[in-house]
């Protein structure tokens, strides 16, 4: 595919409407995958971090603060959107953000004790070659803690809304399939967990955890929108070690 998955964030409006809807009340990213993220985690102390599919790198500046004590933060980051945002968010950290697509991204050997990746990796084709780089870039021991959007939810792909029913469907064909989001189109790849799971295996790494997104309610503001989240899993966690 010639389009890859930060193209579509480069789009103006649909670059608006994803940063106001990442930013609203109990957005998914805020309630459902950020507290599973930072409980695999765990102790950022003086941690070298790479981010891949960093965003805006907000999350820069919680890892390097107080709380979490993070020593160095590089985001690779494909749209020239994310990119401008997150280079004025990391101003003054000790961080630094790479413009690349993540297939094309620099991943110097033994660098690094903790590569993040958060929503991003559903965009990428070829996740066997992305996964020996990172293997290659992460020091020993180093920890791979990534989230995509659920497998359950990318087989069912379909036009957005609030949607009332999720029809599973040719599970096991894997492959990019088109959602209009956000006022776009976008292709997401479509993989099974099993599939997911080997391609960690493949690339050297030792899986630690598997986590699904199961609502918490101390995170919710709304209580209709806790309810509506206990129906579907939205995002699937895998850490693994090098
Ligand atoms: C849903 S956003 C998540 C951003 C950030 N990780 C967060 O959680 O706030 C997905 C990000 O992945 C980036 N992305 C998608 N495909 C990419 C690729 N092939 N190379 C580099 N970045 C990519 C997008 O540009 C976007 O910033």
């Amino acid at each position: 595919m010639s389009e890859r998955g930060s193209d579509f964030y480069d789009n103006d409006a649909v670059f608006q409407t994803y940063m106001e809807r990442r930013q609203g009340q109990d957005n998914a990213n805020d309630t459902l995958e950020k507290p599973v993220m930072l409980e695999l985690i765990g102790d950022a102390t003086g941690k070298s971090i790479l981010d891949l599919g960093c965003g805006d790198a907000r999350f820069a500046t919680e890892l390097l603060g107080e709380k979490h004590n993070g020593l160095s933060y590089t985001g690779i980051e494909g749209s020239t959107n994310m990119v401008q945002t997150a280079r004025k968010t990391v101003q003054g950290l000790n961080a630094r953000i790479e413009q690349s697509y993540l297939e094309d991204g620099t991943y110097p050997v033994d660098t690094y004790d903790l590569a993040i990746s958060r929503l991003a990796i559903h965009y990428i084709e070829d996740i066997n070659r992305l996964f020996h780089s990172i293997h290659g870039t992460l020091k020993k021991d180093g920890v791979f803690i990534f989230s995509v959007e659920h497998p359950v939810i990318t087989s069912t792909l379909q036009p957005s809304g609030t949607r009332t029913n999720w029809i599973v469907d040719q599970y096991f064909v894997e492959g990019y399939r088109e959602q209009q989001w956000l006022g776009g189109s976008v292709h997401k790849m479509h993989r099974s967990i099993e599939s997911y799971y080997m391609a960690l295996q493949n690339a050297g790494f030792r899986v630690e955890h598997l986590r699904e997104s199961a609502p918490q309610r101390a995170y919710f503001v709304d209580e209709e929108t806790y309810q509506r989240r206990q129906r579907i899993p939205l995002f699937l966690f895998l850490s693994a070690r090098k």
